[in-house]
């Protein structure tokens, strides 16, 4: 049997995801929205699309979760986006009243389904989905660290002409003003960028991907960024629904690794059929170390004022 991806929320994000599960042919795609049609009109189109890429999957749309019903992975995209000017937090009232009430809505639906929670502010939100599911933390993982380092990895791979393909980074920490570029374990063909790149140039390429949601939500004026989120939160899925077992970084709710116990935070994470396998601790420099704590204490904050 084919396995079963439902995506919450239809906008931007949502939808392009379903766009990239149908395009790799990985599962059939429910997409689910509260706006009436526009779930139901965007299934119907991609699906008419499948054809024409030589994909069997099937793609629908509702405002009922009762058609979400068995998923094996659910993306919750649903929330406002943020407009220029505005950061992540100021979501933070709005998108916690959705994502109570769309979290019981999915479980009552999928109670064995794996959550990959992309709605900001990411870390706040995920650490929202996993109180109220009652999931174990294997079931709940956050989207961030895969888009951030994929901003990282454009911008190094632009500054050097070289192949997007050779180029590995980890962006760690909150999805956040204060999350973590590891210098150290990005590298071009092996190559620590350290040796390629002169420092200036660096601090430059980590402060662009700081901002890197927030470049795009300019030059958009309404809306975030959507193609490079949904196809990070469905790499993720596809680590999943093939068990490849892939080392992502991930938001994840610490219980002690890195020193942070009770938060969601971007770690590097194994990612197979059982979701969250394994938290890959690795040394961190003092510099690094107290970076990291920093975005906790942020995430711990936002935390606080939403009481999750
Ligand atoms: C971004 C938003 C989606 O980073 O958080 O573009």
């Amino acid at each position: 049997m084919r396995k079963k991806v439902s995506i919450v929320g239809a906008g931007n994000v949502g939808a392009t995801a379903g766009h990239w599960i149908a395009a790799k042919e990985l599962a059939d795609v429910v997409l689910v929205d509260v706006v009436e049609g526009i779930p139901q009109g965007k299934a119907l189109d991609l699906l008419e699309a499948m054809p024409i890429e030589k994909r069997d999957v099937l793609v629908t749309g509702a405002n009922d979760y009762a058609a979400t019903a068995h998923s094996d992975v659910v993306i919750i995209t649903a929330g406002i986006p943020r407009k220029p000017g505005m950061s992540r937090d100021d979501l933070l009232h709005t998108n916690f009243k959705i994502m109570s009430d769309v979290v019981q809505k999915v479980i009552a639906q999928s109670p064995e389904s794996i959550l990959i929670v992309v709605s900001n502010p990411l870390d706040a939100m995920a650490q929202t989905a996993y109180r109220q599911s009652g999931f174990n933390r294997e079931r709940v993982i956050g989207m961030a660290g895969v888009l951030d380092s994929a901003r990282f990895r454009t911008f190094i791979a632009a500054e050097l002409n070289v192949s997007v393909e050779n180029v590995t980074a980890f962006v760690l920490g909150g999805h956040g003003d204060t999350m973590v570029p590891l210098v150290r374990y990005s590298a071009v063909a092996g190559i620590p960028i350290s040796e390629l790149i002169p420092p200036d140039r660096i601090e430059a390429l980590v402060q662009r991907t700081r901002d890197g949601g927030a470049e795009i939500v300019k030059h958009l004026r309404s809306g975030s960024a959507y193609y490079a989120p949904s196809a990070a939160a469905v790499e993720m899925v596809e680590a999943i629904l093939k068990d490849k077992k892939k080392i992502l970084p991930c938001a994840a709710y610490l219980e002690g690794e890195y020193g942070i116990e009770g938060y969601f935070i971007g770690v590097p994470c194994k990612l197979g059929a059982g979701g969250l396998e394994q938290i890959v601790e690795i040394k961190l420099t003092p510099e690094e170390d107290a970076a990291l704590k920093k975005s906790a204490d942020a995430v711990k904050e936002l935390c606080a004022v939403i009481g999750v």
